[in-house]
């Protein structure tokens, strides 16, 4: 019998760090990821994303979420594509952790984006979660760099790019819904990358890399 993975195969591909497991969000977890996004990310007023979709009204939040899954779902194609990947932690959805390229064949360059849920921040998790998809694109996916962006006050995510090697790449300035935000790019190779002391566990590679025209 043909399953969805068959039809899908980003649906099979499975990460695993120590503490996290990293994997496509599907249908059925798009309820637990609005649940640990109601839950809270970041301060009020404080947001961190250049789309402030935490900030959209409750009613609104869950839906614009499950179309923002759906879209970069549908728009994966080897020229250009997105992986949503749920987090999680001792069996709970925590956060998401998303790397996408474009015409990645040419520039071998994966971008990457995440969020935890308020509770579990600090805890090494995002680092850990980051460290996972770094590993992937450079020793799976054979990417050559990896980039990053963050608000320059954001600590956090700006701590984690420190931590794994990164190098800063030069600031701009961008509009983030109404706000003007200074924005500080980083970037990773795999020779300056400070790998962790753990090996990645990976499942499901070949389909998804076929699947991406990745070789
Ligand atoms: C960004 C985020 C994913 C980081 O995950 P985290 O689990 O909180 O961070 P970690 O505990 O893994 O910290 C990693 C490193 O950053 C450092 N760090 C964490 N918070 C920091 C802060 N506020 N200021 C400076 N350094 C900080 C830690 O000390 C650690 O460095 P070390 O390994 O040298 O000790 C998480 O905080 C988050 O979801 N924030 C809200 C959403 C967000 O900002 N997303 C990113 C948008 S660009």
């Amino acid at each position: 019998m043909t399953s969805l993975t068959d039809v899908w195969p980003l649906f099979g591909l499975r990460l695993a760090t120590p503490r996290l497991e990293l994997r496509p969000i599907q249908d059925e977890n798009i309820p637990a990821a609005v649940k640990a996004a109601e839950s809270g990310i970041h301060a009020v007023g404080r947001n961190p994303f250049s789309t402030p979709w935490t900030e959209l009204p409750a009613a609104e939040l869950g839906a614009n979420m499950a179309r923002w899954y759906w879209r970069c779902r549908a728009e994966c194609t080897p020229e250009s594509w997105t992986l949503l990947l749920g987090i999680w932690y001792e069996d709970e959805f925590i956060g998401c952790q998303d790397i996408g390229a474009k015409d990645f064949a040419t520039l071998k360059t994966v971008t990457t984006g995440s969020w935890l849920k308020q509770s579990v921040q600090g805890r090494g998790l995002g680092k850990e979660m980051r460290a996972a998809v770094a590993l992937y694109a450079f020793d799976w996916l054979g990417a050559e760099v990896a980039e990053s962006e963050a608000a320059d006050w954001n600590g956090a995510s700006l701590g984690v790019s420190r931590s794994l090697g990164y190098e800063l790449n030069g600031t701009t300035r961008k509009a983030w819904g109404s706000k003007a935000e200074t924005v500080q790019h980083v970037r990773l190779t795999p020779e300056i990358f400070k790998r962790p002391d753990w090996q990645l566990k990976v499942d499901g590679h070949e389909a998804a890399a076929n699947f991406l025209k990745v070789t």
